[in-house]
């Protein structure tokens, strides 16, 4: 008698997968069962982490070197998926990082090569999987955004807030479009997690300093978001310190929450 086919596992496409909150999502997706897309420019580590993904969990997992600040740079990316002949089960919507100058003092060239990659990609990509996933009936779509959404805007990372108030808004009308359709959006709206984010962007020994009491390591605002996703909730906002944050934000008059975040933000800010 021929064996019966193995069932192929579903398989998660997860931007910024070359470190920090990305990388915790590659391997939690794996040792939940399933496939890898590992997608970011930095194409060394992406293929180390598939490397370490196939030999601990028996998944397929392979790198997409892909620059999202490019026009449609969501099209390579659906193609080499393809190209497997490999439909996507879970979108991680994650690759981002902020830009710790006023506006004025930055290049036109990196400011939109910002709104490329966390606006323009995050809608391509999304509106690449979802008709898929709709007549399937079935799929996850994670977004991840960050506390500055909820936050009033303050000088320094000048697109940052408005970037990630886009991710969340986006993810809210997203939900409400599609969850009778059998697809699953989460926005995770985070603090301060361990990462390279304030490496990549030049702050880290003043994140180390301001936000050593509030900071979360990657995989725990991952398994928050992995369960919140399976539960069907829309938002997750990880640790109790957030929450409460959250919950200040909205409820204290916007001219005293103003007031806090212009000081606070000046410690996360280079000076121009
Ligand atoms: N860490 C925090 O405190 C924090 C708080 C709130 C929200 N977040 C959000 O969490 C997400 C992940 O950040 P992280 O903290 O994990 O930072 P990270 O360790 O610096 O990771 C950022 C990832 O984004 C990728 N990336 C950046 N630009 C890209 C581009 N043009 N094309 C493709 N990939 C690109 C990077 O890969 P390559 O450089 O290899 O391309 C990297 O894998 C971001 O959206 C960030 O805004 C972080």
């Amino acid at each position: 008698m021929t064996p019966a086919p193995e069932k192929q596992r579903p398989l998660a496409l997860v931007t910024g997968a070359s470190s920090g909150i990305g990388e915790a999502f590659s391997r939690a997706l794996a040792a939940r069962g399933y496939d890898l897309a590992l997608v970011a420019r930095r194409l060394d580590r992406l293929e180390a982490l598939a490397e370490q993904l196939r030999t601990q969990h028996g998944c397929e997992a392979f790198a997409i070197q892909a620059d999202l600040s490019i026009v449609e740079a969501h099209v390579p990316v659906m193609e080499a998926v393809e190209a497997r002949g490999r439909t996507i089960d879970m979108l991680v919507n994650n690759a981002g990082y902020s830009i710790p100058k006023t506006f004025a003092a930055t290049t036109w060239a990196e400011q939109r090569d910002f709104t490329m990659t966390l606006v323009v990609a995050v809608a391509g990509l999304t509106h690449a999987v979802l008709a898929g996933m709709i007549a399937r009936r079935r799929g996850s779509i994670i977004n991840v955004s960050s506390m500055a959404a909820l936050s009033p805007g303050a000088a320094g990372h000048t697109l940052y807030p408005a970037a990630k108030s886009f991710v969340l808004k986006f993810s809210l009308s997203l939900d409400a479009e599609v969850r009778k359709k059998g697809v699953r959006v989460t926005c995770l709206v985070p603090g301060f997690v361990e990462s390279e984010f304030a490496i990549a962007n030049g702050t880290k020994e003043l994140m180390d300093e301001a936000g050593r009491k509030y900071r979360m390591t990657a995989e725990s605002v991952v398994e928050a978001t992995l369960k919140a996703n399976d539960k069907g909730r829309t938002v997750v906002i990880p640790g109790l310190i957030n929450q409460f944050a959250a919950g200040l934000m909205k409820y204290l008059p916007d001219s005293l929450v103003a007031a806090i975040i212009r000081g606070a933000a000046e410690k996360y800010r280079v000076e121009d």
